[in-house]
């Protein structure tokens, strides 16, 4: 191809530039989509096989995991997320060896010194759910004084689950319920399903609207069962300590083309149902259903 006037020694002309350019910015990253879920939640997966394809100890996935978290918290509160809630340590990872867990613990307090202030001055309210009782005191304080902080915060809500389990919290708020009725402030046939939902660790968020989980397993292992009653569901094949950015837009892309309708009908639906209401003479008999 010829260049008239334009040509380079290279023999690339400024067409040629431009027309790369522009290839090159449609396939650019994802753009954040005008319609965000309200709450992101997010099962961090995968961190031991990252470490394991490397020949690493499980440590390592965990400590590269913990830039992850930093990567999508400061891609959440630009992006303008209003909650996110991670899940870090489950009722159920107490199982593993007691190094492992002793080095999950040490990194959270690390993280937790490292990061609050920081996350204040980016006006992040912090929040923790998850079962108080068993935690080491130092890390029961490091929590409430975070959550103290931060609590008049008005940018991304960040919670992190940690020692958190979805049917113990169930479980405490049945109980918490159930002690009020048995004191007699509480009438048994009133509690209902937002009584209940407001008696939960998680009281105050909103429902979940997208769960998001890396590392290529595709279930909810014991998080926000509630909660994500509703949500729409993204599962990554990455594993946790390659998720970035580029992986949390993606999500947001995939999660703003679903069309949910909350066990009801779509919008675009509805139009057309009473649309052809009007047309309607007679309703379909049993019997034609019968028939058929
Ligand atoms: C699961 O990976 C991940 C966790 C146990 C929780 C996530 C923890 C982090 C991201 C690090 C700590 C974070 C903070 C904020 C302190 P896995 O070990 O189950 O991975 P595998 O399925 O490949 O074995």
């Amino acid at each position: 191809m010829t260049c008239a006037g334009q040509g380079s020694s290279l023999g690339v002309c400024k067409r040629d530039i431009d027309l790369t350019k522009s290839i090159l910015e449609t396939a650019s990253p994802a753009s954040v989509p005008q319609h965000l879920p309200k709450h992101v939640a997010i099962i961090m997966d995968g961190n031991g096989r990252w470490a394991r394809n490397r020949l690493l100890p499980r440590e390592a996935g965990h400590v590269r995991g913990i830039s992850s978290v930093r990567k999508v918290v400061r891609a959440a509160r630009e992006i303008g997320l209003q909650y996110l809630t991670l899940y870090t340590f489950s009722t159920e990872n107490w199982r593993r060896p007691e190094s492992e867990v002793r080095h999950l613990m040490g990194l959270f307090r690390r993280y937790c010194r490292a990061d609050v202030e920081k996350l204040h001055s980016h006006n992040v309210r912090v929040r923790f759910i998850g079962a108080r009782s068993g935690l080491a005191p130092d890390i029961a304080d490091i929590i409430e004084s975070a959550e103290v902080l931060t609590s008049r915060n008005t940018a991304l809500n960040l919670a992190f689950a940690f020692n958190y389990g979805s049917r113990e919290e169930l479980a405490e708020a049945a109980r918490l319920l159930a002690q009020k009725a048995r004191d007699g402030v509480l009438d048994p046939n009133t509690i209902n399903a937002s009584m209940l939902g407001g008696s939960l660790q998680s009281a105050g968020l909103p429902d979940a609207d997208l769960v998001i989980r890396a590392g290529g397993e595709r279930r909810l292992s014991n998080f926000l069962l509630w909660q994500a009653a509703y949500a729409e569901f993204v599962f990554v094949d990455k594993l946790w300590p390659d998720f970035d950015r580029e992986d949390l837009l993606a999500a947001l892309n995939e999660y703003a083309r679903r069309d949910r309708r909350f066990g009801g009908i779509s919008a675009n639906e509805r139009t057309r149902s009473s649309m052809s209401d009007e047309h309607v003479d007679a309703p379909i008999s049993a019997e034609a259903i019968d028939a058929e």
